[in-house]
């Protein structure tokens, strides 16, 4: 039987609806306008279309933005200067620095520049660290879409067995994270797979949750997995172009054959892919009402 299809685009749009309230009542009853600041060093065209995404969300949903385009040979000084300039704005809620940077720029330094209150994206080692104790104000944008699908999808994760598959710091390490904390958090069993687990197919195939981060297109096939999982995939794959010359999508599990053992499956392009661009609207919003009411956790 296929499985019944997970549409992020959906229950994103349904998010969306409930932050551009959350938005109106801040500006409404504290007089306070969130607002994002996105930075974007050299010409990567996918990274090009995210910001522009990212600032058409804000700009639809009442958020204040700016986005700043700087050459790819921009300094690593000059970068850290400008994050240090939106640490101390006051209309600046959220900085957010678009991954990958060039290669000679340390991520990790940029990351560190930016004041934890104002790490939408919660990279930052501070808000890492209290998302692993479970003390976070912030949850890192694609693995809290992820959480959110599933919770709007009537799906319970508690007691279940997630498997992940791909260990990066962005997706991997966090959602596992979030499952395996107790209530509100997944309260799942949890097991992360990577490129060293040993015969891959044995763990995927005791998931009761599948969730795939890997980058790497129909890295999952029908025979990896038992009749009735849930499968969330996070792969973005660009495999192709239309006539018309735009991008053809397709994730890291093989959707045609997965399908017809899976009870539920999110769609690439249509799944995970527009929740990360609402959890972050979200996240900003936080940061500006976490300033209303001055908690500094
Ligand atoms: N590059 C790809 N995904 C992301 C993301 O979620 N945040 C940032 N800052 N860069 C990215």
């Amino acid at each position: 039987m296929a499985a019944k299809l997970i549409k992020g685009a959906e229950i994103s749009k349904q998010i969306r609806e409930e932050i551009a309230k959350e938005v109106q009542e801040l500006k409404d009853k504290q007089g306070i306008t969130p607002g994002l600041a996105t930075i974007l060093v050299g010409e990567d065209p996918g990274s090009k279309v995210y910001v522009g995404q990212k600032e058409k969300a804000c700009s639809k949903l009442g958020i204040y933005s700016e986005r700043i385009d700087i050459p790819a040979d921009t300094s690593e000084a000059d970068l850290l200067d400008l994050v240090k300039k939106f640490n101390h704005d006051p209309k600046i809620h959220g900085i957010l620095v678009q991954l990958p940077l060039p290669k000679h720029i340390d991520a990790s330094r940029v990351i560190y520049a930016i004041e934890p209150d104002k790490d939408v994206d919660c990279f930052h080692p501070v808000n890492v660290g209290k998302l692993m104790i479970g003390t976070g104000r912030f949850f890192p944008c694609t693995p809290n879409g992820i959480m959110e699908i599933l919770k709007r999808s009537d799906i319970p994760t508690e007691g279940k067995h997630v498997v992940v598959v791909g260990r990066s710091n962005i997706v991997g390490k966090p959602i596992a994270n979030m499952m395996l904390q107790p209530p509100p958090g997944g309260n799942a069993t949890v097991t992360l797979c990577h490129t060293g687990t040993k015969d891959l197919a044995a763990f995927t195939r005791m998931a009761d949750i599948l969730i795939v981060a890997v980058g790497k297109p129909k890295a999952i096939t029908a025979d990896m997995v038992k009749e009735g999982v849930v499968v969330i995939d996070v792969g973005v794959n660009r495999i192709g172009k239309t006539a018309e010359g735009k991008a053809i999508l397709t994730g890291d599990v093989d959707f045609g054959s997965v399908q017809e053992k899976a009870a539920a499956i999110t769609p690439v392009p249509g799944g995970v892919g527009p929740m990360t661009i609402t959890m972050l609207m979200k996240n900003t919003v936080e940061a500006a009402r976490g300033l209303a009411v001055g908690s500094k956790q």
